[in-house]
C-alpha cells in the first residue's frame, strides 16, 4: 500500500538529511509557482502588447511574426504564441511536476490520490488532453526555426555586423531552446522508430544495434538532462521577452560589445 509507505519513509531516522524525502512537495511547488507566473507573464505580454519587435530583435513571445502577415493590428501574437506554450504546458517533465503540486494526482510517488478519487493516470479528460505533446513537438520545431532565423538576424544592424547583449542573450535563449526540444520524450520515441520497447529489440537482433537504436541511445542521454533544459529554456525566453520588452519601453538601452 503507497500511503504507509511514504509515512515510513518521513519517520525513519536515516532519512532526516534528505529534504526529498521529507518534503517530496517543495520541487513540485516550485516549478508549479514559477511556471503558472510564466504562464501569468506571457499573458500579459501576447495580450496587452501589439508590438514585440525592437531594431533587429524579435521577442520569442511574437516570432513567427505571423500576426503581422495577416495584417493584425492586436493580439498579434496569438496565431502562434499557442504553440510553445502548449508544448511546455504538455511536456512530461511540467506534467509530472503540476500533476502533483497543482491536482495532487497524486501528490508524490508513494502516495494515493486524495480520497473519492481514482487513479487514472493520464487515460481521461482532462489529463488525457496531455498526450497531444507528440503533435505539439513537430509545431514546436517549426517555431525554433523561426527562433534560429530571428537570432542570426539579431547580430546584424544598420551599420551592419555587431554583437550587443541582445544579440547574446537571443544565441542562448535559441540554444537552449534546442537542448529542450531534442532532448524531448517525444523526440526519443520517434528516433527510436516509435516503439515500445527500444531494449527489448536489441536483444531480439542478438546484440547488433540499428541506427534507430544508436540514435534512441544518444537522444535517451540528453533526455536525462532533460528537466535542466526545461529550466534553463523558460528563463531565457522570459529573459530575451522581458529585455526586449524594456528596450521598447525605453527604460534600458541595449549594451554593444563590439
Ligand atoms: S517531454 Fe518535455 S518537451 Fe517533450
Amino acid at each position: 500500500m503507497a500511503q504507509p509507505l511514504a509515512k515510513g519513509l518521513a519517520g525513519r531516522p536515516e532519512n532526516h538529511g534528505s529534504a526529498k524525502v521529507q518534503r517530496p512537495w517543495i520541487e513540485p511547488a516550485v516549478t508549479a509557482v514559477v511556471f503558472g507566473l510564466f504562464v501569468l507573464y506571457s499573458l500579459w505580454e501576447v495580450l496587452f502588447h501589439a508590438n514585440g519587435v525592437y531594431g533587429s530583435y524579435v521577442s520569442p513571445f511574437f516570432s513567427p511574426q505571423v500576426g503581422r502577415w495577416l495584417g493584425m493590428r492586436n493580439f498579434i501574437a496569438i496565431p502562434v504564441v499557442w504553440i510553445p506554450l502548449f508544448f511546455r504546458g504538455t511536456c512530461y517533465y511540467y506534467r509530472k511536476e503540476y500533476n502533483r503540486a497543482w491536482f495532487w494526482h497524486p501528490s508524490s510517488c508513494a502516495a494515493t490520490e486524495p480520497s473519492g478519487r481514482r487513479y487514472t493516470g493520464e487515460s481521461r479528460f482532462p489529463f488525457s488532453w496531455t498526450n497531444l505533446h507528440r503533435y505539439f513537438w513537430y509545431l514546436a520545431v517549426i517555431v525554433l526555426a523561426f527562433l534560429w532565423k530571428d537570432t542570426i538576424s539579431a547580430f546584424f544592424f544598420h551599420q551592419g555586423f555587431a554583437v550587443r547583449l541582445g544579440s547574446l542573450l537571443m544565441l542562448a535563449n535559441a540554444i537552449f531552446l534546442t537542448l529542450y526540444t531534442f532532448s524531448c520524450h517525444a523526440f526519443r520515441h520517434l528516433v527510436g522508430g516509435g516503439k515500445d520497447c527500444n531494449s527489448c529489440m536489441l536483444g531480439a537482433q542478438a546484440g547488433q544495434p540499428t541506427t534507430s537504436y544508436r540514435m534512441w541511445t544518444r537522444v535517451s542521454r540528453w533526455n536525462q538532462r532533460h528537466g535542466g533544459w526545461a529550466w534553463a529554456s523558460l528563463i531565457s525566453v522570459w529573459v530575451v521577452d522581458l529585455y526586449i520588452r524594456l528596450l521598447i519601453m525605453g527604460v534600458i538601452h541595449d549594451v554593444r560589445f563590439f
